[in-house]
C-alpha cells in the first residue's frame, strides 16, 4: 500500500489546483482498495480514511475545509463530500462483496460477536416530561392537550389577561400575520403557555378536574444559555368542592419529593398572575447540596421552579359561558405551571439550553 501523502496545511485555491488536488486524494484511496486483498487490509483501509481521530477524511475536514476562506467553503465541502461519498460507498461494497466469499470459503464463525445495533434512547426533555407526567397520574391527573396555535381569546382574555394588560407584556408574543381584520378574541398567536389549555379543558367538561397538560410553547424572546423561543411548560389543574390552598401545598410538595427526592423541602412565595389569587412562587431546596449552597442554587439553597396559585373566580367565570357548573360560589381549584426544559437542566446538570434541541449525538448519547 502507498504511505500517504501528508496532509497539507496551507492550499493554493484555484479550482484546477482543488480539481488536482481531490483527484490525487482519490486515486490514492482507489490503489490502496486495489490493493487491499484480505480483511483486515480492508479495515486497516477503512480506518486510515474513516477512522474517527486520525482517519484522513477527519484531518481533511479539520485541515482544509475549516481553514479554508470563507467564499471557499462551499466548493471544497462539495468537493470533500464527493470524495467522501465516493470512499464510504467503495468501501461498503468491498466489504460487503468481499465479506461473501469468506462465507463462501469458511463455514459461519457462530461464536463471532453479532454486529451490535446501537440503542436509541428518551431525550432528556421528554424522559423529564414522562417522569412528571407518571407523578400526578399516580395522584389520579389524567393528561390533555391542547393547541399550539391559539386564539387571543384561550391565550389571555379567559385567563384574565384584558386587552392591554401590562401582564400581556410578561409574555412576548410571537402573532400569526394577517390577523388584523379579526376581532382581538380570534386573532391567532403561537401559544406563550400551556393555561390555555384550563380553559379549554373546562369548557369540555364539568367538575371535578384533575389534569396535567404538558407541552411547547412559544415566546418571542432571545436564545441564550437559558432561554430557548420555544420551550415546553406542564400545566396542572385541579378543581372541585373545597379544593383550598393546602391541597395545593401538599400536592406540590408531593410532587417535588417524588421528582427529586424525599430529603427536598418546598417553600411558597407570594407572586401574582392575572389568572390564580392568591398566587406563589414554589421553591425547593437545592437538591444538590441539601441546602446548604452550592453553584447550581447560586449558592442562596433553594431554586424556584414553578408558578401557581387559587384559580381566580373570573376565570370561572369565562369559563361559565360554556359550562354554568364551574360557580365559584361552588367550587374552587388550584393551577399551576413549569418548565420542562428547565427541571430536565437541573436533573441532568446541562447549562445550556440549546443543546437540547441541537440534535448532537455526541450531546444524545450521554442519556443512552
Ligand atoms: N402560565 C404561567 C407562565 O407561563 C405559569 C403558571 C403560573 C401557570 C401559575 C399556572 C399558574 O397554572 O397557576 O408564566
Amino acid at each position: 500500500m502507498s504511505d500517504p501523502q501528508p496532509t497539507p496545511t496551507s492550499l493554493d485555491y484555484s479550482p484546477e489546483h482543488l480539481t488536482q488536488r481531490f483527484q490525487t486524494l482519490q486515486a490514492e484511496f482507489d490503489l490502496g482498495l486495489r490493493e487491499a486483498s484480505t480483511p483486515e487490509e480492508l479495515e486497516d483501509l477503512r480506518l486510515k480514511w474513516e477512522g474517527r481521530k486520525q482517519g484522513r477524511l477527519t484531518l481533511l475536514s479539520s485541515l482544509w475545509l475549516k481553514e479554508a476562506p470563507a467564499e471557499k467553503k462551499k466548493e471544497i465541502g462539495q468537493r470533500f463530500n464527493a470524495l467522501k461519498d465516493h470512499i464510504v460507498s467503495e468501501l461498503q461494497r468491498a466489504a460487503g462483496s468481499r465479506g461473501q466469499n469468506v462465507l463462501d470459503a469458511e463455514a459461519i464463525d457462530i461464536t463471532q460477536p453479532g454486529t451490535r445495533r446501537r440503542l436509541g434512547a428518551e431525550h432528556p426533555l421528554i424522559r423529564t416530561w414522562n417522569e412528571i407526567v407518571k407523578i400526578f397520574q399516580a395522584m389520579g391527573y389524567s393528561v390533555g392537550v391542547g393547541p399550539e396555535v391559539e386564539t387571543d381569546y384561550y391565550n389571555f382574555e379567559s385567563l384574565n389577561f384584558p386587552p392591554g394588560h401590562p401582564a400581556r407584556d410578561t409574555q412576548d408574543t410571537l402573532v400569526i400575520t394577517g390577523q388584523e381584520r379579526k376581532p382581538l378574541r380570534d386573532r391567532l398567536l403561537m401559544r406563550t403557555h400551556t393555561s390555555p389549555v384550563q380553559i379549554r379543558t373546562m369548557e369540555q367538561q364539568p367538575p371535578p378536574v384533575r389534569i396535567v397538560i404538558p407541552g411547547k410553547v412559544h415566546r418571542n424572546d432571545a436564545a441564550d444559555a437559558t432561554h430557548s423561543p420555544i420551550f415546553h411548560q406542564v400545566e396542572g389543574l385541579c378543581v372541585d368542592t373545597n379544593i383550598t390552598f393546602s391541597d395545593l401545598k401538599g400536592t406540590l410538595d408531593h410532587f417535588m419529593k417524588a421528582l427529586f427526592g424525599s430529603s427536598v423541602k418546598t417553600r411558597f412565595f407570594p407572586s401574582f398572575f392575572p389568572f390564580t389569587e392568591p398566587s406563589a412562587d414554589v421553591q425547593i431546596s437545592c437538591p444538590f447540596c441539601g441546602g446548604k449552597g452550592c453553584r447550581k442554587c447560586k449558592y442562596s439553597g433553594w431554586i424556584e421552579l414553578l408558578g401557581c396559585g387559587m384559580v381566580d373566580p373570573a376565570v370561572f367565570g369565562f369559563v361559565q359561558q360554556k359550562q354554568p357548573a364551574y360557580d365559584p360560589k361552588k367550587i374552587s381549584g388550584f393551577a399551576f405551571g413549569m418548565g420542562i426544559d428547565r427541571v430536565a437542566m437541573m436533573s441532568y446538570g446541562i447549562s445550556d439550553i440549546s443543546l437540547m434541541y441541537s440534535g448532537d449525538l455526541r450531546f444524545l448519547e450521554q442519556f443512552a
